[in-house]
């Protein structure tokens, strides 16, 4: 019997503060008009002084473990998408699992920066279908407002903070139908928190730098082909998808893409005006709302995307 995978539950969490454009204005050179003109975004969730990655993990897992009816023991495999950990080691993977307070269970971290969910939401899958794991958690999670520069316009009034998590379980009845996964290390340089720590200092710049205009050319040109890769390698047409739920960057980013889809925007799942970017967090929290609001039906066809630093990029295309 084939065995495959499907996501049985989905869950997220935004902290409870809220930094719109306008209080932007109050601190940095930049109006509500520039931002929202250029990127889709109004406004951003601020985790607390305190919350840190894996506590915004753990709200998002609650809720995804209760939307597919199960208890933290039953999850057997657990895997946290993101590039703002807790500390350095353990993985946020393992904090969150103590969390939770189960133990035993196989728990990583997977860092491929925006398409860290993407990312792991694959390799998640390829494990269950081995038939070794019956339920899978797979969390991106992040807290970028530690890692901006307040002072640079040019990239702190793009993200923000939050979490969305997946149990996937094993099944029948496919669930996930293709996924495709790529990285070019050529493209390092155009975004990147280079920093490091070493012998107890921080060694290099510890914000995120980004050459906007590269990445926004390059994330256009990778986020077209690996959907039609990915619809190819499901035998599918682009008439046959019913939701695009792409990395929520830039809402410019997103209508191109979906143009080259052939989609209007009415089928595109667009959350980058209250969330900003998110990075690994923001494909599973778009998924999230559109689930628990009913726009997402049984038997539709999703395609989720990620791209971001590394350069990574990736998709899954799925059977809700
Ligand atoms: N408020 C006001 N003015 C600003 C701001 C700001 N927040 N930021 C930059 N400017 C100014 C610049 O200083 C520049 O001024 P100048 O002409 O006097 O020199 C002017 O606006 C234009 O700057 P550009 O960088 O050319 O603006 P552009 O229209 O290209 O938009 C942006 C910049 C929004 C960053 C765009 O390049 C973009 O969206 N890139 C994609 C990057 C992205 O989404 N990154 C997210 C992470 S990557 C990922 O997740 C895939």
């Amino acid at each position: 019997m084939t065995v495959y995978s499907r996501i049985t539950g989905t869950g997220s969490y935004l902290p409870e503060k809220v930094l719109t454009n306008r209080d932007l204005e109050q601190f940095v050179d930049t109006s509500d008009e520039w931002i929202f003109s250029r990127t889709g975004i109004r406004q951003r969730h601020i985790a607390a002084d305190g919350e840190n990655t894996s506590d915004l993990a753990l709200v998002a897992s609650r809720r995804a473990l209760e939307a597919a009816g199960l208890e933290p023991k039953d999850i057997d495999l657990l895997i946290v998408a993101t590039t703002t950990a807790d500390m350095v080691f353990p993985s946020t993977a393992c904090l969150l699992q103590a969390k939770l307070g189960i133990a035993n269970c196989p728990a990583f971290d997977m860092q491929a920066v925006c398409s860290g969910f993407v990312y792991a939401l694959s390799t998640a899958d390829h494990l269950v279908k081995s038939g070794q794991y019956r339920h899978a958690l797979i969390v991106g999670a992040e807290v970028y407002s530690r890692i901006l520069d307040w002072k640079d316009r040019g990239t702190c009034v793009l993200f923000g903070d939050g979490a969305g998590a997946v149990v996937l379980s094993r099944s029948k009845h496919p669930g996930i139908l293709a996924s495709r996964l790529h990285a070019d290390g050529r493209y390092a340089h155009i975004l990147s928190v280079p920093g490091s720590v070493s012998r107890g200092e921080v060694c290099g710049r510890p914000l995120l730098q980004m050459e906007g205009n590269a990445v926004f050319k390059l994330a256009v040109k990778v986020l077209g082909e690996v959907a039609h890769e990915t619809l190819a390698a499901a035998g599918l047409a682009k008439s046959e998808l019913d939701w695009l739920i792409p990395h929520q960057a830039n809402i410019r980013i997103i209508q191109a893409t979906a143009k080259k889809l052939g989609l209007s925007m009415e089928r595109v799942i667009a959350t980058v005006d209250r969330h900003a970017n998110t990075s690994a967090a923001s494909v599973p929290l778009a998924l999230d709302e559109a689930a628990r609001d009913g726009r997402i039906k049984p038997g539709q066809h999703v395609m989720l995307e990620g791209v971001g630093g590394g350069f990574t990029w990736g998709a899954v295309l799925l059977r809700w």
